[in-house]
């Protein structure tokens, strides 16, 4: 299991008087579905989740598949991530979303936001509740610094990362992806966290 200490159960967008934060439902299809951490047993369907996206060019990682050995190393191995969450519908995933580490010693407080959702579970909160738990734990990862990718043709995710996420633009990286000979644009996300009344603040005198 992901090294997580955040909520260990959340379910999402609801609408229930007094039902709290356990025990939510999503208002638009009153169907139950419940946030937590990551598990390694969520390997294989966190991977099917991301290929289906390379394959409908979402990914802005590149539109090849990947094994779920190189999923493993991505998020729990190789430089394991700050954080990762799913979102489970009735036993089976059907999203995820992590903070990974930058390369290079001096972004220790930077982490960069990835988060998909299966194609026929999207437009129901999914996306949202997975975004809000996981912004939610910044401070509590001591993080200053959210960046995420997006491509600019995709407006609904552009309107998504600046709605849903607190997201600004803060730059354009004009036709840097190629795919199926056609040049498309990313555009590179930043929100800054700052820290909650009560953190110590390092301040220059
Ligand atoms: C972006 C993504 C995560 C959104 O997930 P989701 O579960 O559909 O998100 P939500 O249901 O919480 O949607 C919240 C808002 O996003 C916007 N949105 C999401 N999908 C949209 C669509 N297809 N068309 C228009 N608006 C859309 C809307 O503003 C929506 O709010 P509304 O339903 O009140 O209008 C999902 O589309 C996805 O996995 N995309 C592929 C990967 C990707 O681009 N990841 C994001 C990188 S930052």
């Amino acid at each position: 299991m992901l090294r997580a200490s955040g909520p260990h159960c959340q379910r999402a967008s609801c609408a229930t008087p007094g039902a709290g934060d356990r025990c939510k439902r999503d208002w638009r299809t009153s169907m139950p579905y419940e946030v937590r951490p990551l598990l390694t047993s969520d390997l294989l369907e966190v991977t099917e989740i991301y290929n289906a996206a390379c394959r409908a060019r979402e990914s802005t990682q590149g539109s090849r598949s990947w094994s779920i050995k190189e999923m493993n190393e991505f998020l729990l191995e190789r430089r394991a991530s700050f954080e990762a969450y799913t979102c489970v519908e009735k036993g089976s995933v059907v999203g995820w979303a992590a903070f990974t580490r930058l390369r290079g010693e001096d972004a220790e407080q930077t982490a960069e936001m990835s988060l998909f959702v299966q194609a026929s579970f999207r437009r129901k909160g999914i996306g949202s509740a997975l975004a809000s738990t996981l912004l939610n734990r910044s401070n509590a990862l001591n993080l200053h610094c959210i960046f995420a990718m997006a491509f600019k043709d995709m407006p609904h995710v552009v309107s998504f990362a600046e709605r849903r996420c607190g997201f600004s633009i803060a730059g354009c990286l004009p036709e840097i992806f190629t795919h199926n000979g056609k040049h498309y644009d990313i555009l590179v996300f930043e929100r800054l966290i700052a820290p909650r009344s009560g953190d110590r603040v390092h301040r220059l005198r």
